[in-house]
């Protein structure tokens, strides 16, 4: 478990990404975006997550190079998006990603959603990209385990991680057991279910009894479990706040409490029933 905004959690193929960063979905590219890396930058976050479809890796660039923290010392997350899928369309707008971003390489680069019939070659060109040392580390991104065990049975390269929307709503179980079998690591999308848990009784209690926020809560419950955690704010405030989760420790009642909140209910959609063109 990391014990620290910084500390890295080793990935399958040994490198090494921070277990906690910031997301960017909705921030709007330009100052927007520009400030929140900047913030989140300046305040110890070292992992950005963006994603071609977000339209603000320029901005996330922008606000990389502002920083003055070297680009080696940030993990870089970008995903390739459902229209781009394919393999030649793959290797496309991965150099679309890595010129707006203006990074030269990317950390981490994920299968948006898979689309159907479509993600296989998409698989080819990520694990062609990262033979050729053009990103250091691949995964995916809303994948079901069929959706993991389809990729898997041809592919030369495991994924390293899948993102999924994760929060004490839909905490993921039976994909849980599966990637700590097959090693693959587990990142939260919508850790805070977008503000949605932010009331509820259980985790406001908690929260109470520690001193702390329920989005404090809900993060650290992430980190306690092994999951890397992205939230996303633009406020400056909260940038912090969310990431002062280092100094207190959820207790196995606590745990317990908020893994019986799950009711398999989500904010984004199910990957199965996504129009995934
Ligand atoms: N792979 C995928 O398909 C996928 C899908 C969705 C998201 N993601 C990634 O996951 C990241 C996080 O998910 P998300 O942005 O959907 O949702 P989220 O992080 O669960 O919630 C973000 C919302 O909560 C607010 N917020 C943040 N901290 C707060 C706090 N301490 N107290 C109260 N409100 C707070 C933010 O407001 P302000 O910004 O106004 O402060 C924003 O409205 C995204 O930004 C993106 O990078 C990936």
């Amino acid at each position: 478990m990391i014990t620290h905004l910084q500390d890295t959690i080793t990935l399958n193929n040994g490198v090494h990404m921070p277990g906690f960063g910031l997301g960017v979905y909705k921030v709007q590219n330009g100052e927007s975006v520009v400030n929140s890396v900047k913030t989140a930058l300046k305040h110890g976050y070292r992992s950005i997550d963006t994603a071609s479809f977000y339209d603000n890796e320029a901005g996330v660039g922008q606000g990389i190079k502002e920083s003055g923290i070297p680009r080696e010392e940030i993990f870089i997350t970008s995903k390739v998006w459902n229209d781009e899928q394919g393999y030649e369309s793959t290797l496309e707008a991965f150099d679309a990603s890595v010129k707006k971003l203006n990074t030269g390489y990317l950390d981490l680069y994920l299968i948006h959603w898979p689309v159907k019939g479509k993600y296989k070659d998409t698989w080819r060109a990520m694990e062609k990209l990262y033979e050729d040392g053009k990103v250091r580390a691949i995964g995916v991104s809303n994948f079901h385990v069929h959706h993991l065990e389809e990729l898997m049975k041809d592919s030369k390269v495991k994924p390293v991680i899948d993102q999924v929307e994760y929060h004490p709503h839909l905490t993921q179980l039976e994909l849980r057991e599966f990637c700590d079998k097959e090693n693959i690591q587990l990142e939260a999308w919508s850790p805070l279910k977008r503000g949605k848990l932010l009331d509820d009784p259980t985790l406001t209690g908690i929260a109470e009894e520690h001193g702390k926020s329920t989005a404090q809560v809900i993060l650290r419950w992430d980190i306690q479990n092994n999951v890397i955690t992205i939230p996303k704010s633009v406020t400056e405030k909260r940038i912090i706040t969310n990431a002062d989760i280092f100094d207190f420790t959820l207790t196995e009642k606590d745990m317990g409490k908020i893994n019986a909140l799950n009711i398999n209910s989500r904010v984004g959609t199910n990957p199965d029933s996504f129009d995934l063109k």
